[in-house]
C-alpha cells in the first residue's frame, strides 16, 4: 500500500541507511527526508539513491515550528521515523543547549505537528522515535539494559534523548498519538561522521596519526552494524504494536582498548603493514567528563516478538566497514576538508 513517510535526519549516519532501505525496499512509498544539514548531515551519503522517483529531500530544522507546520501541510504523512538529533556526547558536554533545541524542542515540535495534522484520524498513523541505550545510564561490570530499566541519563546528550522519549510517551498517554520507540546501542559502519570512535580511529590509522583513547580505555560499548539497526527500524515501523518500546543491540561488548587493538590488526593487514604497527599509534588522553562505564543491551524482546537478528557477525561487519572507509577515501577527505557541505548547493539549487 502506498504511504508517505517522513524520515528526519536522513542525511546523517543511521538516517541515510534507513532512507536507503525504505526507498529501495518500498518503491510504492514516498519517502521525504527532512534534514537541517548540520555539520553531521551529508547528502553524499545518499548519492546512490537520490534520483529515485519515490525520494524527496527537504532542507529544514525540526525546531522551526512554522517550517514543520508547512511541511505537514504540504505532504499528508502517514508516518514519521524520527532520527534527527545532535548525537555526539562530547559536543553535548561543550554545548548542552544545542542538544535541548534539536533533541527536546525539535521532537516536541514534530509531535505537535503530528498531533495537529492527524488529530481527527490516527488510524494507520505512526510516530516512531529513534532513541539510544544511553537513556538508561551506565552499567557496572554485569547486567543488561531491559525495556523497563529505569531512566538514569548521565550526559547532556542522554538527558536530552531521555527527555524526548518522555515527551513521546506523554503524547501517547495524553493525546493518544500512536507512537513507538526503540533504544539502540552503539552503531558502526559506513558513513559515520569521523568524530565518533571507530571512523576517527580508522582515519587516524590511515594517516599515521595518534589514536586518542579516553582514560584507560576500559569503558565498554555494545556494537551493532548500522544496517542491522536499519533492518530493526523497518521491522518495528511495520510490525510493532502501538505504544511498544524495543531495545536493539548486538550482544557484542568490547572495551574501547580491545576494540581499537582489533581495528589496528585488521587495518595492518589491509594496509600491508607489519602486525603491531598501528597499535603504536594508541595514545591515552584525558577521560571524557562523566564517562559512562558500560552499556549492554538485552535485545531478546525484539528477537522473540519480531524475529529480528543481526545479519552479520562483528568480524564481517568490521571487514565491510574498514573496506568501505579505505575504498571511499574521497568521502572522508571531503568531510575533513569541509567540501562535502557544497554538495547541497550544487544538487538542490
Ligand atoms: P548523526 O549525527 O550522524 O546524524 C544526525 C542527522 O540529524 C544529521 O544529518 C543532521 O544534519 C540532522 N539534524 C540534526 N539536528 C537537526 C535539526 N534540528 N533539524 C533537522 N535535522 C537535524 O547521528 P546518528 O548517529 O545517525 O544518529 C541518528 C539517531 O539515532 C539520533 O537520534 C541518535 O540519538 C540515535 N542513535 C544513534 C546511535 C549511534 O550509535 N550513532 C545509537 C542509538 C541511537
Ligand atoms: O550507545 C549509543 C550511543 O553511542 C549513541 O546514542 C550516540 O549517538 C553515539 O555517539 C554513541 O555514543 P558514545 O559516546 O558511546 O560513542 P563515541 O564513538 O563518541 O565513543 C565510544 C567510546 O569511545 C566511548 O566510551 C568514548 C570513547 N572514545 C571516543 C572518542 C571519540 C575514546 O576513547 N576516544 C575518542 O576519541
Amino acid at each position: 500500500m502506498s504511504k508517505t513517510i517522513l524520515i528526519t535526519g536522513g542525511a546523517g549516519f543511521i538516517g541515510s541507511h534507513v532512507v536507503r532501505l525504505f526507498v529501495t525496499k518500498y518503491p510504492d512509498y514516498n519517502i521525504v527526508n527532512l534534514d537541517k544539514l548540520t555539520y553531521a548531515g551529508n547528502l553524499e551519503n545518499l548519492s546512490d539513491i537520490d534520483k529515485l522517483p519515490n525520494y524527496t529531500f527537504e532542507k529544514g530544522d525540526i525546531a522551526d515550528e512554522a517550517f514543520i507546520d508547512s511541511l505537514f501541510a504540504k505532504y499528508s504523512f502517514d508516518g514519521v521515523v524520527h532520527l534527527a538529533a545532535e548525537s555526539h556526547v562530547d559536543r553535548s558536554i561543550k554545548d548542552p543547549m544545542a542538544f535541548i533545541m534539536a533533541n527536546v524542542f525539535g521532537t516536541v515540535n514534530l509531535l505537535n505537528a503530528a498531533k495537529k495534522y492527524w488529530a481527527n484520524n490516527f488510524e494507520g498513523k505512526r510516530f516512531y522515535h529513534i532513541s539510544t541505550d544511553e537513556v538508561y545510564g551506565a552499567l557496572e561490570e554485569t547486567g543488561f539494559f531491559y525495556e523497563d530499566t529505569p531512566y538514569d541519563p548521565k550526559s547532556p546528550y542522554s538527558a536530552s534523548k531521555a527527555s524526548s522519549d518522555h515527551f513521546v510517551r506523554a503524547y501517547m498517554n495524553t493525546y493518544k498519538l500512536p507512537v513507538v520507540i526503540s533504544n539502540c546501542s552503539n552503531n558502526y559502519g559506513p558513513n559515520q561522521f569521523p568524530e565518533k570512535l571507530l571512523p576517527l580511529a580508522i582515519n587516524n590509522i590511515k594517516n599515521n596519526k595518534p589514536i586518542p583513547i579516553y582514560g584507560k580505555g576500559e569503558n565498554i560499548r555494545d556494537w551493532l552494524y548500522v544496517v542491522d539497526h536499519a533492518r530493526a527500524i523497518d521491522l518495528i515501523y511495520h510490525k510493532a504494536e502501538t505504544g511498544k518500546t524495543y531495545n536493539i543491540g548486538g550482544h557484542n561488548e568490547w572495551t574501547n582498548i580491545d576494540l581499537i587493538r582489533l581495528l589496528c590488526k585488521v587495518m595492518d593487514k589491509k594496509l600491508g603493514r607489519e602486525e603491531g604497527t598501528s597499535e603504536k599509534l594508541i595514545t591515552y588522553v584525558t577521560d571524557r567528563a562523566g564517562h559512562d562505564l558500560r552499556y549492554a543491551i538485552d535485545a531478546s524482546l525484539i528477537e522473540k516478538e519480531l524475529g529480528w537478528l543481526p545479519s552479520v557477525t562483528f568480524e564481517q561487519g568490521m571487514e565491510i566497514t574498514v573496506d568501505w572507509y579505505l575504498n571511499n577515501e574521497q568521502w572522508l577527505d571531503r568531510i575533513v576538508s569541509g567540501a562535502y557541505s557544497e554538495y547541497y548547493n550544487n544538487m538542490y539549487k
